[in-house]
């Protein structure tokens, strides 16, 4: 190569090495810096007259200048031409202002002895650890908000490896989030539950919904790291990024929940019994009083008034006064009969065990119009041919209906059904009076149509109550027959 073509490639190297985006600073083997771009000028600050021939410390924050210097020694002795220097870590940079900086650097080596030189190209990246920390940082603060949620929140890749596990999934679950992140998550289900886990999710992911409630209808059931398990509620999304899925489950431990849940259906279960209970005890103590009046009271009044009247017969025509006296007699007696009469039948009227449930209902009706203004149509299809219970509770759900419309409907007209197939009964009663609002709270001592309710669950029955101010009541109730 002759002088001119040295000189021509010398002075393209030197505007190669001017013109780059990177800073270039080149020492020697004393470590004094030879030559400085116009870049490394725009990075460190210094002119480059003021950094030719300096020692390399003047670029390197004091603090690490004893180490770099030793780094540069061992990369001498280790020989290699060209490597990052210290990939993983950032490097800092001192400018001619005191101002340190982050910088990216690549260092190389090239000739030997007194001829060998370092060169160093370097990038201040201050913007893109600036973009770094705030992203640490917004994930920081995410992670603290997932963290801070009372919910267990767990993330899965689509080959459901847990990548995100928060503090209360670790309570939950019993698991830190070092054992948890990377392991599958069937770690977390009883092992029966799995399988039909795995396709549930499966299918959730190819329906492509991006979130829902895991088993709407039931709660879940969750295992923990010492093998109890718990039930859980859940909600699962997921979130399609650059082409890989992730699921995100949010879950509670509802323990707690399900245990007071229990509870309070094992007390209203008892409450119904003792309910039950107290209601035939009532029933069959009704019963034997209206009995003992009916048969006690009413036969010894019966026998009392034929001895009366066969008293008044022996008594001579004159006198007056005492013919009269016994004529009082009697009609006290008449009215006491019927007086005895009226509360044993109220009580429970007998015919309802001795004639039936039709009888019962003919007698209960006609004690209505007796009372009341409005008319009543009595429709009856089947036979009423009940035992008890159900006789009793469709005479007593037919009473209070019947009772509430002489009290409260001032109805016009009174609309009675029962019809009886093999398999159920049913009874309707519906008024044309003013109706109520369902709505209204009940009535401290209204007991009436709660006991319609109470009658019909406790026989695996139902009953409806549709009623509306101004356009009168239905009551209607449905039991199912025992198969004979
Ligand atoms: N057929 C009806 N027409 C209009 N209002 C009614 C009718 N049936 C019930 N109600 C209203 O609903 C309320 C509750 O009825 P319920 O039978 O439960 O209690 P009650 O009749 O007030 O008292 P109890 O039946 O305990 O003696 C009544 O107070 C009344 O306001
Ligand atoms: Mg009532």
């Amino acid at each position: 190569m002759d002088n001119f073509d040295q000189q021509k490639l010398r002075l393209l190297a030197q505007s190669v090495v001017e013109s780059a985006m990177d800073a270039i600073v080149v020492v020697d083997a004393t470590q004094r810096i030879v030559l400085y771009n116009k870049a490394a000028e725009q990075v460190f600050l210094h002119p480059r007259a003021a950094v030719i021939g300096q020692a390399l410390d003047v670029l390197i924050p004091e603090r690490f200048r004893k180490a770099h210097g030793a780094h540069v020694a061992q990369f001498g002795r280790t020989g290699t031409t060209s490597r990052r220097m210290d990939g993983r870590m950032v490097l800092h940079g001192l400018r001619a202002n005191g101002e340190e900086f982050p910088v990216e650097a690549s260092i190389s080596h090239s000739g030997n002895g007194p001829e060998e030189l370092y060169t160093v190209i370097l990038r201040d990246v201050t913007e893109r650890v600036r973009a770094d920390d705030s992203l640490a940082r917004s994930e920081a603060r995410l992670r603290g908000i997932l963290d801070s949620a009372m919910d267990a929140i767990i993330t899965v890749d689509g080959a459901q490896h847990i990548v995100l596990f928060n503090t209360a999934a670790e309570a939950a679950f019993g698991y830190t989030q070092e054992e948890a992140l990377g392991a599958p998550l069937s770690m977390l289900l009883p092992y029966r539950f799995r399988a039909a886990h795995d396709q549930h999710v499966h299918r959730f992911g190819e329906a492509g919904v991006t979130t829902r409630r895991m088993g709407t209808f039931r709660v879940l059931t969750g295992l923990r790291h010492n093998g109890e398990e718990f039930p859980i509620e859940a909600s699962i999304s997921q979130i399609d990024e650059n082409g890989h899925k992730f699921f995100t489950v949010i879950l509670r431990d509802v323990t707690e929940r399900v245990r007071a849940d229990e509870a309070l259906r094992h007390s209203k279960e008892e409450l119904r019994e003792l309910a039950a209970l107290a209601q035939s005890v009532r029933e069959q103590e009704k019963s034997r009083i209206a009995r003992e009046l009916h048969d006690e009271l009413g036969q010894s009044l019966t026998a009392l008034k034929m001895d009366v009247i066969a008293l008044r017969s022996e008594v001579p025509a004159e006198r007056t006064a005492m013919t009269e006296r016994i004529a009082r007699i009697e009609a006290t007696l008449n009215q006491t009969v019927a007086a005895t009469r009226r509360i044993s039948a109220d009580l429970r009227p007998l015919m309802l065990d001795d004639l039936g449930l039709a009888a019962a209902v003919e007698w209960v009706v006609q004690e209505f119009t007796d009372r009341s203004e409005a008319a009543c149509k009595v429709t009856i299809e089947g036979a009423l041919d009940l035992e008890d219970p159900h006789a009793t509770a469709v005479f007593r759900v037919l009473q209070e209906s019947l009772t509430n419309i002489a009290k409260h409907a001032g109805a016009s007209a009174v609309d009675v059904c029962i019809a009886r197939s093999p398999e159920k009964v049913y009874l309707r009663v519906q008024d044309n009076g003013m109706g109520f609002s369902l709505e209204s709270p009940r009535k401290r001592n209204s007991h009436g149509l709660l006991g319609v309710r109470e009658r019909a669950y406790l026989l695996g029955g139902e009953s409806r109550i549709v009623s509306a101010p101004g356009e009168g009541t239905v009551v209607e109730l449905w039991l199912p027959l025992p198969v004979a």
